[in-house]
């Protein structure tokens, strides 16, 4: 069998790092600089012919380098003679570009599609994609893990009483219902609008919040906005508490004091972003997807079925 090698990009160094302690297989060596001119220069220090590579890179901030970063990956890979390379991409950006809402716009979603495929990537393994579609821009298999689960562990691990599940928009219904059906609570719906970019406008919520343990659940946190002023609206409602679960925690520009200041008591996020301590405020908690992005790296390289892993399935509504 073809030796399983780990490369980290400088995306999330501490998620790679964790994924190979667990693994007990090292990370392969490897030269990354940014030049003079802002151009990226990447070398791979050990030989990797034959091997199955995956390739550890989130693309958060700054997004463009590290998108530019791990293609240069590929490309050094595939040269190398690397056998396999799977993308191993916690949080995949521009994937809220994935239409044309209005006359004019790209679709960015599939043109980073295109660019991971066309440098070579075999496979991609990402975590809660902003909407499952996405999938199909890909024309190599993509396996999406998902971090609502987790977060229902943890829920449930704390014994929250009166829980309603909050879906922010209608693109979040689908997600939000599963995980209502796994804490076995019922779904209140929002119906919100955006005037323009990174500003959220709510104009309606269906079902009742009163009394009730609100659980935002969201793929993105990018400013804030959305949860910050969401939560402030289900107080007003009559909400007695709201928690905040997002899986990718971007928190631009002042999203991490907006979010300290709203009326939200506890928010959990998962780690496909690397969180700088400036970042980390003290609601925070970090709900970790390393063990089950190492477990699903193993079943990959081993050619192993991942379905056995997402048993909760199983509990799901139908759609
Ligand atoms: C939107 O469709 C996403 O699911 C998030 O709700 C959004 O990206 C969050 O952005 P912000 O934190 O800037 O409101």
């Amino acid at each position: 069998m073809e030796k399983l090698q780990l490369i980290s990009g400088r995306g999330n160094q501490t998620i790679a790092k964790k994924i190979s302690k667990l693994l007990r297989i090292p990370l392969t060596p490897i030269k990354q600089e940014t030049l003079a001119d802002g151009e990226i220069y990447v070398r791979v220090l050990n030989s990797v012919r034959n091997s199955d590579v995956f390739v550890i890179q989130s693309l958060s901030r700054p997004v463009n380098d590290n998108l530019m970063e791990l293609l240069i990956t590929i490309d050094a890979l595939k040269r190398a003679s690397a056998k396999e390379i799977t993308v191993v991409c916690p949080y995949l950006c521009y994937s809220r570009q994935d239409r044309k809402a209005v006359s004019r716009e790209p679709i960015t979603s599939k043109l980073i599609a295109d660019l991971i495929t066309r440098a070579g990537a075999d496979r991609l393994l990402t975590v809660d994609l902003h909407v499952d579609q996405i999938q199909g821009f890909y024309d190599i298999p993509v396996d999406v893990l998902i971090a609502y689960p987790l977060f229902a562990q943890y829920l449930l691990k704390k014994k929250y009483k009166n829980m309603v599940v909050v879906a922010p928009d209608t693109g979040a219904v689908r997600r939000g219902r599963k995980l209502a059906t796994l804490l076995n609570v019922p779904l209140v719906i929002v119906d919100k609008r955006r005037p323009e970019h990174n500003k959220a406008e709510i104009v309606s919520l269906i079902g009742d919040v009163e009394k009730k343990t609100a659980v935002i659940l969201d793929d993105i946190i990018d400013t804030g906005g959305t949860v910050s002023y969401l939560a402030d609206v289900l107080k007003e409602r009559g909400a007695k508490d709201v928690i905040i679960c997002a899986t990718h925690a971007l928190f631009s520009k002042e999203a991490p004091q907006k979010l300290q200041d709203c009326a939200v008591s506890k928010i959990l996020v998962a780690d496909t972003v690397e969180l700088t301590p400036d970042k980390k405020i003290k609601k925070v908690e970090i709900i970790s997807m390393v063990p089950i992005l190492a477990k699903v790296i193993k079943r990959i390289h081993d050619g192993k079925s991942l379905g056995k892993l997402f048993k909760w399935e199983d509990k799901e509504a139908p759609l």
